[in-house]
């Protein structure tokens, strides 16, 4: 029987390979002792699946025929322990994916010889394999998709050799960031310089669970940090987090403006539900309503010194977090960009003069921001770019004179997430 974290890795495999369906967030996952084998084993089997499905072809008998979902993931997860894991044994590697390859559900029976004289193979010789493998075309680990958000990330100026190097960059695991939210910083976490309340996990430091549980802090990306660091002289005392969970921003936003109501939507009720909950635990006090954004904001006849809209996305900059993107299938993108587009033009609305409009998502794509930022100054003359960001966190064609209105840290030198955003004042 395979350990719970090899079961673990093979439902993630089976969960993106076979349903097109996206991994669960691996910081929270609690896997006890062995989390850490499977962060590692994913993370390299989602990395570097297309390589390791081409050394596994021509070593098949008729390799044009179609091999089964359960033997791909049982050879993937094998070769890459013999590979990339030293301190996993031969014996574990080979025979826990033996058992995989066996397993009713997560494998393919009549395989089951194939996947044990494959691995007994190359077990023999592990630096070997792992050449191999290293041999192979990296470009076989990414789809289109892909690459047209790492050509979108680096535009508009990128030669061939910068993607190969982001793509590099983000083929490494991320350490997690965090947010202060109060007390002391906890041993085993160091502040991030000109970011306050940033915070980042020392080397070797444990996962600090106890502090997140006890609402002193929480994981948040630094670059949702830099965009929350807006300039606002004006006072704010009422804010809308129009996409609100799950309450990251929202309780950023709180810290930010103690003496401000704010109110926060978030459409699914489960998640509105655990929203309130968050947000309780940390005695924030939000009130969440649970609801289509664009709809509310067309009925609710109040008005707002600061909206945020972190609208659902692609995820595209999300990539180094989330390997799995590269292999989803991003077919619901016309979808997420009229709804973007709906949630704007609601939001632009309900501004107070003088109101601020900061709109985001983690997505490098030009049509889920820069081209809605075109849209909206063609769309409302009464809205004007409002320059809230330091000109280093901005695309370089837009620095202005120190600040820029258009968020979009460059991916080759800012170690957080892809993100785009634009702020806008109404007049
Ligand atoms: C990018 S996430 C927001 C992350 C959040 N701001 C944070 O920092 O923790 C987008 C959220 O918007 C929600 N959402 C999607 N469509 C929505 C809509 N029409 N109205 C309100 N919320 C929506 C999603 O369920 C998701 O929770």
């Amino acid at each position: 029987m395979p350990t719970a974290a090899r079961l673990h890795v093979a439902h993630a495999l089976h969960e993106v390979f076979g349903e097109g369906g996206r991994v669960p967030d691996i910081w929270d996952r609690d896997l006890g002792d062995d989390a850490h084998l499977a962060q590692a084993l994913l993370g390299l089997c989602l990395r570097r699946w297309g390589r390791l499905q081409a050394w596994v072809k021509p070593k098949l008998k008729d390799p044009d025929r179609g091999v089964p979902l359960g033997t791909r993931v049982s050879l993937a997860m094998g070769l890459a322990q013999l590979a990339w894991l030293p301190g996993v044994t031969d014996h574990a590697a080979v025979n826990e994916s033996v058992d995989l390859a066996a397993d009713r559900d997560l494998g393919f029976l009549p395989h089951k010889g194939l996947v044990n004289a494959l691995l007994r193979r190359a077990a023999k010789d592990r630096a070997a394999l792992a050449a191999e493998l290293e041999a192979l075309p990296p470009s076989l680990d990414r789809g289109p998709a892909t690459d047209r958000a790492l050509g979108a990330a680096l535009a508009p100026h990128h030669a061939g050799a910068e993607l190969e190097s982001l793509w590099a960059r983000l083929q490494v695991p991320p350490r997690p960031d965090f947010r202060l939210i109060r007390g002391e910083v906890p041993e085993g976490l160091v502040p991030i310089p000109d970011l306050s309340g940033c915070l980042r996990l020392a080397e070797g430091a444990p996962f600090p669970r106890l502090w997140l549980e006890s609402s002193g802090g929480m994981v948040q990306d630094r670059s949702s940090q830099a965009l929350l660091a807006y300039r606002r002289e004006a006072p704010v005392t009422r804010i809308l987090d129009a996409c609100a969970a799950p309450g990251g921003k929202t309780t950023t936003l709180a810290l930010r403006h103690p003496g401000a109501t704010i109110t926060a939507l978030e459409v699914h009720p489960r998640r509105a539900a655990r929203l309130r909950q968050t947000l309780q635990q940390r005695g924030l006090q939000v009130q969440v309503i649970q609801a289509d954004a664009a709809e509310w904001l067309e009925v609710c006849g109040a008005s707002f010194d600061l909206i945020l809209i972190d609208a659902p996305c692609s995820g595209s900059g999300t990539l180094q977090k989330h390997p799995e993107w590269a292999w989803l299938k991003h077919d619901d993108l016309p979808r997420l960009t009229g709804l973007q587009r709906r949630l704007l033009a609601a939001a632009a609305d309900r501004l107070a003069p003088g109101g601020l409009l900061i709109y985001a998502v983690c997505s490098w794509l030009p049509e889920e921001g820069a081209a809605h930022r075109e849209w909206l100054a063609q769309a409302r003359p009464d809205l004007r770019p409002a320059e809230v960001w330091p000109a280093a966190m901005g695309a370089a064609s837009d620095a202005g004179d120190g600040l820029t209105s258009y968020f979009r840290p460059h991916p080759m030198s800012w170690e957080g997430e892809g993100f785009q955003g634009f702020a806008v004042v109404r007049e």
